[in-house]
């Protein structure tokens, strides 16, 4: 297995924790400015991972962690019942702030359980243990990213055409990213690869992010607008596609950002393999079927206006669904930090990971 540290460390961090403090990158600036906000309340924390300054699964299943701390930071002089009561209120508020990525609520019960199963007399240690847990979370985070690169790296062979969707890269996670991981780890072996990044409308995170990080990092990427992906398979381009996932469905259907099952679709069609790189913290075993997955819908504006310029007319009618579900049928398989998971989903899924 490939040591990553050498790679990891020169990508970009979406959320640091320091000296006591969360700091998140403000993705809504990228590329053009590389700002790191300081968080301070937990209406700051909600807020950011709400406009997408932090997004992914992933990384926000990380920073709601962390934003429980920031949360639970002044609450230090409650007793422990009054204390315990108080978190359970502000999991549940960062919580609401997106719906679909599964990663955030996991995170949020798992700070919520370890703290009221812990043995302590006094709500100072139990904020200490808050904060352990959430940086467990995130070490956590960067060893299912490496785990996802060293199985997935062997798919990619020398030469190949690679397309992915939208960011599911060290900006989404806490390292190496999902479905960048094995192109990094690939990378850094010396393969040589190029990688088509859909512009990813209405946000644009292929084009904002996935092809600055990939860009910085030396890897070949091109970037295409969406509907040019059909286009780019049909002229033999794409060996295979990989996305990331914010909620996989115990039946292996898999939802992703908007348009995703749309490429999937082509691939069937073009015959091109087609991957979701997804860490076990991104499995929902409670939900059977995508068909269970909440969608979140978004603001009218990010589709009227293409950035600050309004693209169509007042009053017009929208829909912004911010993400889609595409059917474990269409899947080849599931690169996870464990192994390559393939149908029959739902059994193998349950083998492999079973639930805690
Ligand atoms: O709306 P976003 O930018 O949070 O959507 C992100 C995605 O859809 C990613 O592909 C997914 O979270 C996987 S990130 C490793």
């Amino acid at each position: 297995m490939l040591d990553t540290t050498l790679i990891a460390e020169t990508l970009p961090r979406a959320v640091t924790w320091s000296d006591g403090e969360l700091y998140l990158l403000d993705q809504t600036l990228l590329p053009q400015e590389t700002v790191m906000e300081k968080q301070e309340t937990a209406e700051q924390v909600w807020e950011s991972i709400r406009v997408l300054k932090v997004r992914g699964a992933p990384a926000i299943g990380v920073a709601g962690a962390y934003g429980l701390c920031v949360a639970m930071k002044g609450f230090q002089d409650l007793g422990l019942t009054d204390f315990i009561t108080e978190m359970e209120k502000q999991a549940a508020y960062l919580d609401s702030s997106r719906p679909t990525a599964v990663n955030l609520g996991w995170g949020l019960r798992r700070m919520v359980r370890i703290a009221k199963s812990a043995k302590v007399s006094s709500a100072v240690e139990l904020y200490k243990v808050l904060v352990t847990e959430a940086v467990a979370i995130h070490e956590e985070d960067k060893r299912l990213c490496r785990g996802m690169g060293n199985n997935g790296a062997p798919l990619i062979k020398e030469g190949m055409g690679i397309l992915t969707h939208c960011n599911a890269g060290s900006l989404a996670t806490s390292e190496l990213g999902t479905a960048t991981a094995p192109m990094y780890v690939a990378h850094s072996q010396g393969v040589k690869f190029r990688v088509y990044a859909d512009e990813t409308r209405p946000l644009l995170q292929g084009a904002r992010l996935t092809s600055w990080e990939l860009q910085k990092s030396g890897i070949d990427v091109t970037l295409i607008t969406d509907n040019m992906a059909a286009h780019i398979m049909s002229q033999g381009l794409i060996d295979m596609v990989i996305v990331g996932t914010d909620r996989v469905a115990a039946n292996g259907d898999v939802a992703n950002k908007i348009g995703t099952m749309g490429v999937a679709i082509l691939a069937k069609h073009f015959g091109i393999p087609f991957y979701v790189a997804c860490p076990s913290s991104t499995i929902d075993h409670d939900t059977p079927t995508g068909a269970g997955i909440p969608i979140e819908e978004r603001e009218d504006h990010e589709v009227t206006n293409f950035g600050a310029r309004r693209t169509a007319p007042e009053n017009i009618k929208v829909r912004n669904p911010a993400f889609d579900v595409t059917p474990n049928e269409l899947v080849a398989g599931l690169i996870t930090e464990k192994q390559i998971i393939t149908a029959p989903y739902t059994e193998n899924i349950n083998r492999i990971f079973g639930q805690d």
